[in-house]
């Protein structure tokens, strides 16, 4: 119990003090792009968003962003997040990217000097809240802590030269000798200081290096030849660490975002026919024993009921799916709610507003726009229903089509319960069809008609029948 409380107080501490500093001033000349990279998407969301949400997760004092090139379209970015996160975050602008522990400068008059300061950079995403959280809680009374690890693959990154185990210095790719750029420790560019050291000791950095930038990097072995204490924290998994500098990067972090998430739902009983070719942009919740087949795209918020089907190709954007639905492969499902065991596709769209009750049967290429079809209603091919409230167990031929808008402005069909719709009939709206009604096929509905319930509607052109009809033939030139 008395540990207990021990525990919540310091937590509650380091939450106080901390105020996060994150490095987004960088053109990004390797992406070869006019946009700044931090603003280069990953999982649909901007880089940087990554890294202030979870920043956000460590409940910090503060966030502060620092900006540079292409500083204007990265604050219009900032603008859209949620107003929580626009309330914790502030940036400054670095006006000439001179390196990143000149970028730290600038952020530093923002800090309180009681604060323990946690910098990251913005095109470093995948690291987890609970890693940083971690490192910001073993910050006692050293001057600074980097986070380390083992890369496969070392190049580009900062390497840890270490002397009898500790830290001697970080040596960057470009300034490393032969046998430095042998070693796999690199620096993943988080570390945790607090705010005194960082106002003491990054003014007195200098930029005689391979690059003429005053690097952040330097500042560890400045500290080490102070005789401060510089900690450092290995980190096993150096996936957490991967930097987006280039499209190639990119691709590798988003693969590897993809590959988390997929392993996540796996985990929670989500079942895969490829976790490797699945792609969530938002957040996926499922219930139990559902399954995913290949190629799918979940965009914003998408919820899946208990033993729902994906079939491969489909793309769902902020939906509702109800236990025991099976869509069809090429299904694409947009702002909707389908109840329980619906059937839907192959080639489908249920477009934003639409409501498909218990047991619905929407087929190939059918279009559904802000529509509800009660239970057990069916509409197998073809088809567009939009504006329509139909009700339950009505039948919609192949070929049906409610005829909502008239150049200028949209109406609205009522269908009642046990309808039945012919093929190829038209509804031209605002129109009501009455409970029980048959409509033969080929009908079109206007509202002019006045139908009792459980009636039969049917246009019939008159037939015409001439025999040896002669064709026309081409004429000649
Ligand atoms: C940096 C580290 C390297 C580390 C690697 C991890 C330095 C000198 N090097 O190298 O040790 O292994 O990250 O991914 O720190 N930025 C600014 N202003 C600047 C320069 C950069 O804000 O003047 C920002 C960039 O936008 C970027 C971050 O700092 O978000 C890192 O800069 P980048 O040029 O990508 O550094 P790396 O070469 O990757
Ligand atoms: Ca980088």
């Amino acid at each position: 119990m008395r540990r207990q409380r021990l525990l919540k107080n310091s937590d509650a501490e380091i939450k106080m003090g901390l105020e996060v500093v994150i490095l987004a001033a960088g053109m990004g000349k390797r992406m070869h792009s006019s946009l700044p990279k931090v603003l280069h998407k990953l999982a649909g969301k901007p880089l940087l968003q990554h890294v202030i949400e979870t920043a956000a997760q460590l409940e910090p004092r503060k966030i502060h962003v620092v900006l540079g090139h292409g500083a204007a379209k990265v604050e219009e970015m900032l603008h859209t997040l949620p107003p929580e996160l626009q309330n914790l975050t502030d940036t400054v602008i670095q006006h000439e990217q001179l390196g990143t522990g000149h970028a730290v400068l600038q952020a530093l008059p923002l800090i309180a000097a009681d604060a323990k300061v946690l910098v990251l950079y913005g095109d470093t995403p995948l690291t987890p809240a609970q890693t940083l959280k971690d490192l910001t809680c073993k910050l006692t009374d050293q001057a600074l802590i980097v986070l380390t690890s083992l890369a496969p693959n070392p190049f580009g990154y900062g390497r840890i030269v270490r002397r009898q185990d500790q830290l001697e210095k970080i040596v960057e790719e470009k300034d490393a000798s032969a046998e430095e750029k042998q070693i796999r420790e690199v620096n993943t560019g988080i570390i945790a200081a607090p705010c005194e050291i960082l106002k003491t000791y990054l003014p007195k950095l200098g930029n005689n290096n391979a690059q003429g930038e005053y690097y952040l990097t330097d500042l560890a072995g400045m500290l080490v030849q102070e005789h401060k204490q510089v900690s450092l924290e290995v980190c096993d998994n150096f996936d957490f660490f991967q930097g987006v500098n280039s499209k190639v990067q990119l691709s590798q972090v988003e693969r590897l975002y993809q590959q988390m998430q997929a392993l996540r739902l796996m985990e929670a009983g989500v079942m895969f026919a490829d976790p490797k070719r699945f792609d969530l942009r938002g957040s996926l919740s499922c219930g139990t024993d559902c399954f995913i087949d290949i190629n799918c795209v979940f965009e914003g918020e998408v919820k899946l009921g208990n033993e729902v089907s994906i079939g491969p190709g489909c793309v769902l954007r902020d939906c509702v799916i109800g236990d025991k639905t099976v869509l069809s492969p090429y299904t694409v499902i947009e702002g909707s709610e389908l109840k329980q065991a619906t059937t839907v596709g192959p080639f489908a769209r249920i477009r934003p507003g639409s409501v498909l009750e218990d047991r619905v049967h929407v087929g190939n290429f059918v279009e559904v726009k802000k529509s509800t079809l009660k239970a057990d209603t069916k509409a197998g091919h073809l088809s567009y229903l939009g504006d329509a409230t139909i009700g339950v167990n009505v039948n919609i031929g192949a070929g049906t089509i409610t005829c909502n808008y008239d150049g200028a402005n949209k109406f609205r069909t009522e269908i009642g319960d046990e309808v039945f719709v012919g093929s190829d009939t038209q509804l031209v709206a605002p129109v009501t069809i009455p409970k029980g009604v048959t409509i033969g096929a080929g009908t079109t509905v206007t509202h002019r008609l006045r139908i009792p319930e459980n009636a039969l509607v049917v246009t019939r052109a008159k037939d015409t029948i001439i025999p040896n009809f002669p064709r026309p033939t081409k004429k000649k030139s």
